[in-house]
């Protein structure tokens, strides 16, 4: 190759180099490429790092062997456990105003509240006078009822071999978990938790009746029960 043909081939390269750059720059400020301020996918890095768990499992040991870190670490211990038992009784002693007593609860329910949280019940009971029973029987009058009377409706044993009838306390109680105050039963509902949302509802039952039990008494500072 002669030495002119090698330049213009030089030439031919950088010119087409320096045009490509030129475009890239000219288009680039035509339109700016404009970055998000957050990643649309979360990095790698933002995940936790792999723990060898085998790896720290096989340290442990070996990191006591000297005896300053035995004490450190049962010392480390012993206040764990202690702030364990100072958290229950910092918990017991938070969660004694929420036991209140049925009558107290009752008091402040609001029926139509219960109401609306009794729309989970809806899908298996009907409310209504002579309404009919569906996947569990007519709640209408319920309160002060006899446990599994309803006419028309087959209860399961272990419900039709509770005595009595359903006063608001056992109601309260049954609905706090169904399945824990009558074992076997086949009311396939976990339970409301909340205290006053079950109060609600209770309150809420009782106005389905000609003449409901009338409500338990608050009762006052005093622990007697029944
Ligand atoms: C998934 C369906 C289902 C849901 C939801 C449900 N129940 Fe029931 N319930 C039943 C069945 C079934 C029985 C009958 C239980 C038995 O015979 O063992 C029953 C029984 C009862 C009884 C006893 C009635 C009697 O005549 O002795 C009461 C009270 C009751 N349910 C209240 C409620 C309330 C209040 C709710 C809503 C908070 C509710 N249930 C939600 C299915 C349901």
């Amino acid at each position: 190759m002669s030495r002119s043909r090698q330049l213009t081939a030089i030439f031919c390269v950088a010119t087409s180099l320096g045009v490509a750059w030129g475009l890239n720059f000219f288009f680039e400020s035509l339109m700016a490429p404009r970055y998000p301020a957050r990643l649309a996918y979360d990095p790698v890095d933002h995940m936790p790092p792999p723990v060898d768990m085998a790896a720290v499992q096989r340290g442990w040991p070996e990191s006591l062997n000297e005896p300053e870190q035995r004490v450190r670490l049962i010392a480390y211990l012993g206040d764990m456990e202690r702030q364990g038992r100072s958290q229950t009784i910092v918990s017991s002693a938070a969660t004694k105003p929420a036991v209140l007593d049925l009558g107290t609860l009752l008091a402040s329910a609001d029926p139509h509240v219960g109401q609306v949280k009794a729309q989970v019940c809806t899908s298996c009971h009907d409310f209504t006078r002579g309404g009919p029973n569906r996947i569990g029987p007519n709640l209408w009058g319920v309160v002060g009822r006899d446990v599994a009377s309803h006419p028309g409706f087959s209860y399961s044993q272990a419900m039709s071999a509770q005595p009595g009838a359903w006063s608001y306390q056992r109601l309260f109680d049954y609905l706090a978990s169904p399945a824990r105050a009558v074992p076997g039963n086949k009311m396939s509902f976990a339970g409301l938790r909340s205290p006053e949302d079950r109060a609600a509802v209770v309150r809420f039952l009782g106005t389905l009746g000609t003449n409901p039990p009338s409500l338990p008494q608050p009762q006052g500072s005093g622990h007697e029960g029944k």
